[in-house]
C-alpha cells in the first residue's frame, strides 16, 4: 500500500513520506536486523528502520 501511495504522489508531483515497518530484534540500532535499502545522492545505502527511520522520503525507498 505504501508503494502505491508513493507512486500516486509521484504522479501528482507531491512530496511523500512513508513510515516503514520491519522485523526488529534489538530496536536500538545494534543488530542491523531491520535494514532497508535507501537511495541517496552517494548511491544506495542500507539504513536501519529502528534508528534511522521509521519515516523515510518515499522517493528514497521505492
Ligand atoms: S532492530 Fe536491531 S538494528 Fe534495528
Amino acid at each position: 500500500m505504501l508503494e502505491a501511495v508513493a507512486k500516486l504522489a509521484s504522479e501528482y508531483n507531491l512530496p511523500c513520506q512513508v513510515s516503514l515497518e520491519e522485523f526488529m530484534a534489538c530496536a536500538v540500532g545494534g543488530c542491523a536486523g531491520c535494514v532497508v535499502e535507501v537511495k541517496t545522492e552517494q548511491g544506495p545505502m542500507m539504513k536501519r528502520v529502528c534508528v534511522d527511520g521509521p519515516v523515510f522520503n518515499a522517493e528514497q525507498v521505492f
